[in-house]
């Protein structure tokens, strides 16, 4: 289960109900997903064979053409450079969807009104940042994310920059679910 955090009000929410409204409050569309453990570290035809139903519906729904698997892991040549697109403020033209088969990562959501909202995603999390929503993305410190992609734009990723460097001003800490206090 993603873990969402406001970190200008220093807020964080663990509860489920609660994630959903608040990535519903800043128009982040947020499911689910079951994630076999094979499914992991499958091929990635077999991954999106795996998906075919679920797909199916998404596109009908969203309008996507395209569906690929992302597979970044530290051993990706110019990992670096490649983070280095995502992790600076931009939007697209279309739709970001991804549902993240295994590593984890953080969205940084930068909403018209109100606080930025940085949203920790791991294995099972299905969420659409819609087009023209303002965000970015850096991994977690495994540096590994395995996702699918939905694309509106046969074209496929196209990012827009908007060059604000508000981006500076935020940590991609990553922290997990909470865990119980021995003793308590
Ligand atoms: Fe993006």
């Amino acid at each position: 289960m993603a873990t969402v955090r406001i970190p200008d009000k220093e807020r964080r929410f663990f509860d489920p109900a609660e994630i959903r409204r608040e990535l519903a409050g800043i128009g982040i569309d947020y499911e689910r997903v079951a994630v076999p453990p094979e499914i992991a570290t499958a091929p990635a035809a077999r991954v999106l064979e795996s998906y075919d139903e679920e797909l199916a519906k998404l596109k009908a729904r969203g309008g996507y053409v395209t569906a690929d698997v992302i597979d970044v892991t530290p051993a990706t040549p110019n990992l670096d450079a490649m983070l280095a697109k995502f992790s600076r403020e931009h939007w697209h033209d279309e739709d970001e969807v991804r549902l993240v088969v295994s590593g984890s990562g953080v969205f940084h959501i930068h909403p018209k009104n109100g606080p930025i909202v940085a949203i920790e995603v791991e294995a099972g999390d299905l969420i659409r940042v819609p087009a023209g929503t303002l965000h970015w993305f850096d991994l977690c410190d495994t540096r590994s994310i395995r996702a699918i992609r939905l694309f509106q734009d046969p074209a496929g990723w196209t990012p827009r920059y908007t060059d604000s460097g508000v981006d500076q001003g935020y940590q991609p800490i990553c922290m997990g679910p909470p865990r119980p206090v021995a003793g308590v």
